[in-house]
């Protein structure tokens, strides 16, 4: 059964701005969303996690997360069903960690608000975090300012999977790092993806982050969803104009390394 279920979900604000979009992530599974600014993916991503910016609503469709239909939400279960059900990080990690506190009490919080865990299992749980994403147990007492930005995502990550969801949606998580620690990051989102079986939504505007991580592609133009289906058929086979132009735009910095051949 899928974990997260869209059907022609549509959101506005004044007026439509998502024209419909339609997917579902199977547990352990990959759903890859791209398209140019301003085509709706950040929108498409927030309705699935219940926080729409002030004034838009899901105006159409239906949402169905881990089995429940969103709509028939309460804030109240929402709030339980975010962290450890579906979580997520964007980019710039630095703005959604605490300056002032150390990564380790960071990652602490969230276990113990959403798992309730006390004193030693919560050490233990945050150590074991910071060891999932690849972070020394040193930086458990280290600031946010201390690290790099490649280890401020990491540590983002850490909180963000604290609560043992079953859904990471990764918004443009790794368009701020260089090349290489992009793609330590994707490494480390397909390992997590391995070892636990958290399903993803990866949203970026560069077509070879989806390549290198995604089951299925959705590309997205102005709201509207163009052109959806498995990685190798979109990326070799594109049946939209559009799709090709993304595809020409990304072989300039070379796309053609992360695909397999069919
Ligand atoms: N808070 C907001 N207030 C008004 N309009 C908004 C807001 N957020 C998004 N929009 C509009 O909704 C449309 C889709 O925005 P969205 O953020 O989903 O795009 P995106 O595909 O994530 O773009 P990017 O690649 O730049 O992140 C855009 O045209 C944008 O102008
Ligand atoms: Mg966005």
């Amino acid at each position: 059964m899928s974990i997260l279920s869209l059907r022609d979900v549509r959101v506005s604000l004044d007026r439509e701005i998502v024209h419909g979009v339609t997917f579902d992530l199977e547990p352990g599974g990959v759903v890859g969303i791209v398209g140019e600014s301003g085509s709706g993916k950040t929108l498409t991503c927030r309705a699935a996690l219940g926080i729409l910016p002030e004034g838009f609503t899901v105006s159409g469709g239906s949402i169905s997360l881990d089995g429940h239909d969103v709509a028939s939400l309460s804030s109240k279960q929402w709030t339980a069903l975010r962290g450890s059900t579906i979580s997520a990080v964007f980019q710039d990690p630095a703005s959604y960690l605490n300056p002032s506190l150390t990564i380790g009490s960071q990652i602490a919080e969230v276990a113990q608000v959403k798992l309730g865990l006390r004193r030693r299992a919560l050490k233990a749980r945050t150590l074991q975090l910071l060891d999932a994403v690849r972070l020394s147990s040193a930086v458990h007492g280290q600031y946010p300012h201390e690290l790099s930005g490649g280890m401020l995502q990491r540590a983002l990550i850490a909180t963000a999977i604290a609560a043992e969801p079953k859904i990471l949606i990764a918004d443009e998580a790794t368009t701020a790092l260089d090349v290489t620690v992009q793609a330590e990051i994707l490494d480390l989102l397909a390992e997590l993806r391995e070892s636990t079986g958290l399903a993803l939504v990866v949203v970026s505007h560069d077509l070879a982050v989806v390549a290198q991580v995604c089951d299925e592609v959705l590309v997205m133009r102005a709201g509207e969803v163009v052109e959806q289906g498995p990685v190798e058929k979109i990326l070799y086979r594109p049946d939209h104009e559009y799709t090709r132009l993304l595809i020409e735009e990304h072989e300039s910095y070379g796309l053609e390394r992360y695909l397999v051949t069919p």
